[in-house]
């Protein structure tokens, strides 16, 4: 049984492939028009006046390309990036070092931001606001505060969960974008761009499939790229047709609005044994033994966005939609079951 294969987490075992895939300049990035056009013209403005980027809040569901944005908003701004994040800072002298070692108006990429620790995230703010450190030096009696100048430099944060950024944080960003999930074209090109990278043939139909089997992250679409390639070589064929992609993705178990096992086990044990909810999402993640944030942050985002689950004030709760594609008898407004439907 492939093991989450749609969680849009990173596996450290794709990164060579997400790295040769990744688009490296905006006019390569397919979908997220609207980001994409703003960021353009930010860019644009803060390169005609000779001034670094104001800072970059990007957030959303993992997959959809917060990092590939932030090194493509270097290369744009054609300066350095140093990437980092939230949980590798854990003292404030962690983020001191890198910041005194960024270029002038260059980019410092921080992933998982919502994790930064608070005496992390103390330094920052007058780095961010006045390009500014504040050190302190000595303890006790003799301990003093010594200002640092530092370069003008742009932050990247990303985050899944921006509802967890402290206020002052969140504040400080002159540039917010939401990352959606991608539109199933979006999605197709996508594919289409990655095969032609990795030299993969499509045949008529496969990349359609592919994308509408990638529940709208890039990340998922391109792993599916790469495993169903490999059914494509164990049958002999050199181009992947649509039938053999297909067969691979029913072999991997994703089904056709591109769920996968625990995506099922979840609304199931939702409609089985909570009577369809509202359950907190806490008895849920205990009852399936999933860790709650991967619950959270990768599996919910979808379900709630394609329409298997609702989430209310009491807890979430199976949809109809759901009920129908598990099987289940639909039920009425009130709840009741009604007879004779399917
Ligand atoms: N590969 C992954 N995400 C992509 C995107 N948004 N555009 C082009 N190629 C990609």
């Amino acid at each position: 049984m492939p093991e989450h294969l749609l969680a849009a987490s990173r596996d450290p075992s794709e990164a060579r492939y997400e790295e040769t895939l990744r688009p490296r300049r905006l006019g390569e990035y397919i979908g997220q028009e609207k980001v994409t056009e703003n960021l353009g013209v930010f860019i644009a403005a803060a390169l005609s006046r000779g001034e670094p980027l104001d800072h970059v809040l990007l957030f959303g569901p993992p997959g959809l390309g917060k990092t590939t944005l932030a090194h493509i908003i270097a290369a744009e701004m054609g300066v350095n990036i140093q990437v980092t994040s939230g949980p590798v800072l854990e003292r404030a002298g962690d983020l001191a070092a890198i910041l005194t070692n960024v270029e002038e108006r260059g980019v410092l990429f921080i992933d998982e931001i919502h994790r930064l620790a608070p005496a992390v995230a103390e330094i920052l703010y007058p780095a961010l606001e006045d390009f500014v450190l504040d050190l302190v030096v000595g303890s006790g009696p003799a301990a003093r505060t010594m200002r640092l100048a530092l370069p003008r430099f742009t932050l990247v944060g990303a985050t899944t969960r921006a509802g967890l950024l402290p206020p002052p944080l969140r504040d400080r960003f002159g540039i917010v974008h939401r990352l959606d999930f991608y539109e199933p074209d979006a999605l197709q090109k996508i594919v289409e761009r990655s095969a032609a990278l990795l030299g993969v043939e499509l045949g008529e139909g496969a990349s359609a499939e592919i994308a509408r089997r990638s529940r709208g992250t890039p990340r998922i679409a391109n792993r599916l790229l790469r495993r169903v390639r490999d059914f494509a070589h164990a049958r002999g064929r050199a181009t992947l047709d649509m039938e053999t992609a297909t067969f691979g993705l029913e072999r991997l178990e994703v089904d056709r609005f591109g769920l996968d096992e625990l995506d099922r086990r979840l609304l199931l044990t939702l409609i089985e044994q909570y009577g369809g909810g509202p359950v907190g999402i806490r008895a849920l993640a205990a009852t399936l033994g999933e860790d709650l944030g991967t619950l959270e942050d990768i599996y919910e985002p979808y379900l709630l966005q394609s329409g298997f689950l609702q989430r209310t004030p009491r807890g979430r709760v199976a949809t109809e939609r759901a009920r129908r594609h598990l099987g289940f008898p639909a039920l009425g407004a009130q709840g009741q079951l009604f007879r004779g439907e399917p």
